[in-house]
Order: structure tokens, then C-alpha cells, then sequence
């Protein structure tokens, strides 16, 4: 594997493999590689002939108050998993060269960013919006691959792909859990041994949401008892849970359409999320 951290180098090397003809997957990352980043690769991997992935801890996406300066870094493994996976390229750029002084763009998917997640995290959608249209644009890949674990980001990525018409395929990679069905995320490394044993009640809940509502039940109501679940469960704060569009994420009154069960809660310190079809 390659390592790069310039836009100049990494699309000459994209450059050099559209001129020999190969097909270019990405995949986006912020490092701390876990099973679910190499889901997300093997994807790739099997999609397109070449891989490049990315590792930028992209500071405008964390909020004031959020985990930026203490974000797990764990660089060298991460470009040791990359290598095992056989991944071409990786990218890792410093803050300058992504943001190089003046820069002052955004992008901003608006409605779909200002929800759930943006409600919670201003701002968060708009960074991520941001970078990724700036890493779609470096790279100018043919497939792009992104976790159905960040189901929201999926879905503003989808968004701003389609609005901004930028040439990029955006595939999807089911969440990777471990076997008592937590969701893998780079921050459980945040969760104590107690909360680590109370997380795994976060995908029971929505998951029994779900068939409930998949059986009749109003989304409403069984979103307000995933709520009294998850608190009696001994989550320390309920973010939200909530049946919605699988789409639009907007609000549904039944599941006459593709819907989605969505959920962020505290444990502690930590905020987990996580989503369910239904
Ligand atoms: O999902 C992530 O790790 C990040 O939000 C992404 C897509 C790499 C953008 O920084």
C-alpha cells in the first residue's frame, strides 16, 4: 500500500490507474480501523479494481464540546489493517491540506442535515457534508462505500451526490456488531466494563421496535416505549428513538414504506447510535 497525503499525489495515482483502464473504489474513514471499516473496504475491494482508502480526523465535524482533541488515533495499525486488506492507496492528509487557510466553503444539505443527528450535533452534517464532497472531488472515484451504521450520514451523502451531481456510485455495507449485537464503533473504546454490558440493550430495543412495528403497531408509540426501555436498560440519557422514512427520514405513520429505526443515547460520557430497518 501507498501512502499519500497531498491532492497532488493522490490524483496522480487515480490518474495513472483511469489511463490503465481500472475502476477506483473509496472508502472514507476517520482511522481507529475496526471490523466495520474493513467491511466497508473488502466492499470496495470486491466492487472496483483498485481501493483507496482515507484517514482524516476531520476537525469540523465535532462540536465544541465533542471528543476532537481525545479521538482515538491509532495510525500505524490502521495502515496495517489497510495493508492486510490488500488496500492500493491510502490518503491522509494534514488539516492544511484539506482546509488550507481561507478556506470557507461549506456544504450544507439542508432539512435532511438539520435532523436527528444535526438536531443534536449542530453543525456535524455540514462538516461531514463538506469534506466528503472534498474527497469525492479529489478522488473522483467510481464507487464510494459508507456504513449503514451512520445511516443518517449515508443518507445526506446519497443527498449532496445526487444535488450536486457529482459522477461517484455511493454503495452501502451493513453494520458489523459484535456477538451480543452492538453495533462496532470506533468510540466503545470510550465505554467502562458496566456500560459496555448495558450497551448491547440499544440494538435489543430498536430491533423489537421494529417487529413491532413491522406488525401493525404505531410507530409513536413504540418509540416512546424503546424510550422507557432503553432508560430502565440503564442508558444514562435518551438522545432519541424514532421511526422514520427510510429515505427521507421523515416521519411515518405506519410501515407502508421502507422504514428505519433510529436511536442515540449516553452512556456515561459516551453517545452511542444506531439503526435498524424495519
Ligand atoms: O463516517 C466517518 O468516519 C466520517 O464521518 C467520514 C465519512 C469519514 C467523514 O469524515
Amino acid at each position: 500500500m501507498k501512502t499519500v497525503t497531498t491532492i497532488r499525489d493522490l490524483r496522480a495515482a487515480v490518474r495513472a490507474w483511469r489511463q490503465a483502464g481500472e475502476t477506483v473504489g473509496l472508502v472514507p474513514t476517520m482511522g481507529a480501523l475496526h471490523e466495520g471499516h474493513l467491511a466497508l473496504v473488502r466492499h470496495a475491494r470486491a466492487k472496483t479494481m483498485r481501493t483507496c482508502a482515507t484517514l482524516f480526523v476531520n476537525p469540523t465535524q465535532f462540536g465544541p464540546g465533542e471528543d476532537l482533541a481525545t479521538y482515538p488515533h491509532s495510525e500505524a495499525e490502521d495502515a496495517a489493517k489497510l495493508t492486510k486488506e490488500k488496500v492500493d492507496l491510502l490518503f491522509q492528509p494534514g488539516t492544511a491540506e484539506i482546509y488550507p487557510p481561507g478556506h470557507i466553503t461549506k456544504v450544507w444539505v439542508e432539512g435532511l442535515g438539520d435532523i436527528l443527528e444535526g438536531e443534536c450535533r449542530p453543525g456535524f452534517f455540514t462538516g461531514v457534508a463538506t469534506v466528503v464532497t472534498k474527497l469525492l472531488l479529489q478522488s473522483q472515484p467510481d464507487v464510494a462505500v459508507f456504513g449503514e451504521k451512520d445511516y443518517q450520514q449515508l443518507q445526506v451523502v446519497r443527498r449532496l451526490v445526487r444535488d450536486l451531481d457529482i459522477p461517484v456510485r455511493i454503495e452501502a455495507v451493513a453494520t458489523v456488531r459484535d456477538a451480543d449485537g452492538l453495533a462496532l464503533s470506533s468510540r466503545n473504546a470510550y465505554l467502562k466494563p458496566a456500560e459496555r454490558r448495558i450497551a448491547p440493550a440499544l440494538f435489543g430495543t430498536i430491533s423489537q421496535v421494529a417487529e413491532n412495528v413491522a406488525r401493525g403497531a404505531k410507530p409513536d408509540a413504540q418509540a416512546a416505549w424503546g424510550v422507557g426501555q432503553l432508560e430502565r436498560a440503564g442508558f444514562t440519557s435518551v438522545d432519541y428513538v424514532t421511526v422514520r422514512d427510510a429515505a427521507t427520514l421523515a416521519p411515518v405513520a405506519n410501515a407502508s414504506r421502507p422504514a428505519r429505526v433510529l436511536a442515540a443515547v449516553w452512556l456515561g460520557q459516551t453517545r452511542l447510535i444506531d439503526n435498524v430497518p424495519v
